[in-house]
């Protein structure tokens, strides 16, 4: 018999839960069509992956997000839409890309504003630092990118630097209309109070 947990909680419609979270994903099961896939990091209440997922049918698409009320509102909406290449996971970022994700199986990953953690005291919290880079070269495709954007210029920096110093990924330009990117629901609120989104792209080397 099951234990009681968070593991027996219903699974909502489009949600991804692992048979095993100490185990690789299989992720041919996840998805009814095998294809190109993108993982979006902390995707809060989901609009930027929703509207990509309807974007590019052709794209599988793999919302994480630690908060279940979230969690909820992208899988509604995901069913909504009718969305069968969006799968969403209520887990962690960093340990989801270091031991749920298969080697080399992403072809991009999605950074886009994550908590800045402003304090001084609190900035070995944040997300883009040297494990984290490792992780994504980990599951990232020889030529997959990262993309990562933030309103906080000292985040932003901080990132800047910690992709200097780490050779595992070549940093590209990033032109505004590069391609289609849909805002965020936290770049529209932050865009709102006047505040610049920065933004920062990297490839991993063929
Ligand atoms: C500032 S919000 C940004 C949400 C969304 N990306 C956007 O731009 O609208 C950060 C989101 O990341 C989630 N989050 C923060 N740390 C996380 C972590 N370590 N793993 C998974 N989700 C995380 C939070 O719950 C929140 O929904």
């Amino acid at each position: 018999m099951q234990e009681k947990g968070m593991f027996n909680r219903p699974a909502e419609p489009h949600e991804l839960v692992p048979e095993d979270y100490f185990a690789e994903i299989d992720l041919d099961s996840c998805f009814p069509r095998e294809q190109p896939l993108e993982v979006d990091l902390g995707c809060g209440d989901g609009r930027f992956v929703i509207k990509m997922a309807a974007h590019y049918p052709e794209r599988n698409f793999l919302a994480v997000e630690r908060l279940l009320g979230r969690v909820r509102k992208v899988c509604r909406e995901a069913k909504r839409e009718g969305l069968e290449n969006l799968r969403v996971l209520r887990l962690e970022s960093l340990y989801t890309l270091e031991w749920l994700l298969p080697e080399a199986c992403l072809d991009r990953v999605h950074l886009l504003c994550p908590d800045p953690w402003p304090k001084a005291k609190h900035h070995r919290r944040r997300l883009f630092q040297r494990p984290f880079l490792e992780a994504v070269v980990r599951v990232l495709k020889p030529g997959g990118e990262l993309l990562f954007k933030t309103d906080h210029t000292g985040y932003f920096e901080w990132s800047e630097e910690h992709l200097d110093d780490y050779e595992g990924l070549k940093r590209l330009d990033w032109p505004e209309g590069t391609f289609f990117y849909p805002k965020t629901d936290f770049q529209i609120q932050w865009e709102a109070q006047g505040k610049v989104l920065h933004r920062l792209r990297a490839v991993k080397p063929e």
